[in-house]
């Protein structure tokens, strides 16, 4: 099945991402960033030559931030929901210790063997474990605790995946969401589709969370950054 169809009710109707941030400022950024591994690169090139939605993988620049955030807080465990072609999942593995882990949830087949097909190439791809199901069906049978909670999937479960993510977190972690800006979407007021309104609704709720301190940054699509308070 071609992942257009699949993917066209929650990552927009048919509109590839809009850049907010101009491609040469995002191209500067990544080029004074940790740069990607190899395998990463061939992953990202091979997403783009056959996938329908190659500009769901977060990309370089969003990959070494996501890296920093792995060290930043000495992460050994990392939970990431929606592993597409397994892209940001090996990302934070290169930057996980030895004994580290990321455990992904993917509800697609063809992505998650995709993704093992190139996580086998590399030396960190050991590090990952994928669970293949709808991913709140994967989160109700996890123990935490988890250093970083990535979550990128199904906009329409973001609130319930945040709720999740907070239940599973470390003390010292950090909950890191993908897209929250949604191509600018996020500013009609009017009349939002449904993935933008879930998205409106995860950003209404974080931030009105008395429980954590958060930065919705302007990182590509925005990324929200969330530590629980201390
Ligand atoms: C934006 S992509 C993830 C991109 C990936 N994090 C990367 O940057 O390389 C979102 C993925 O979530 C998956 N997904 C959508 N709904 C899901 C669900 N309910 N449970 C698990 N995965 C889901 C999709 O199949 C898709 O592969």
């Amino acid at each position: 099945m071609k992942p257009l169809k699949k993917f066209r009710s929650w990552f927009g109707a048919g509109s590839p991402l809009a850049d907010i941030v101009p491609p040469e400022i995002e191209e500067y950024a990544a080029a004074h960033s940790v740069a990607e591994s190899e395998v990463c690169r061939l992953i990202r090139e091979e997403t783009y030559r056959t996938q329908d939605c190659p500009q769901m993988v977060v990309g370089p620049l969003e990959a070494a931030f996501l890296k920093v955030m792995a060290l930043a807080v000495r992460a050994r465990r990392v939970l990431e929901i929606g592993a597409f072609t397994g892209y940001s999942a090996l990302a934070m593995a290169e930057a996980l210790p030895e004994d580290g882990t990321v455990l992904t949830c993917e509800i697609d087949p063809d992505s998650a063997a995709f993704a093992r097909r190139y996580w086998d190439k590399s030396p960190h791809g050991r590090k990952i474990e994928l669970r293949v199901g709808p991913a709140l069906d994967t989160l109700s049978t996890l123990t935490g605790p988890f250093d970083v909670i990535f979550i990128d999937a199904d906009k329409a479960n973001y609130v319930s995946y945040y709720r999740r993510a907070k239940e599973l977190l470390a003390p010292t972690g950090v909950i890191l969401i993908d897209n929250v800006l949604w191509s600018g979407r996020v500013l009609n007021a009017s009349a939002p589709d449904p993935s933008t309104q879930a998205i409106q609704e995860l950003n209404r709720v974080v931030a009105s969370d008395p429980d954590v301190t958060g930065a919705l940054l302007t990182l590509r699509d925005g990324v929200f950054v969330i530590k629980p308070k201390i």
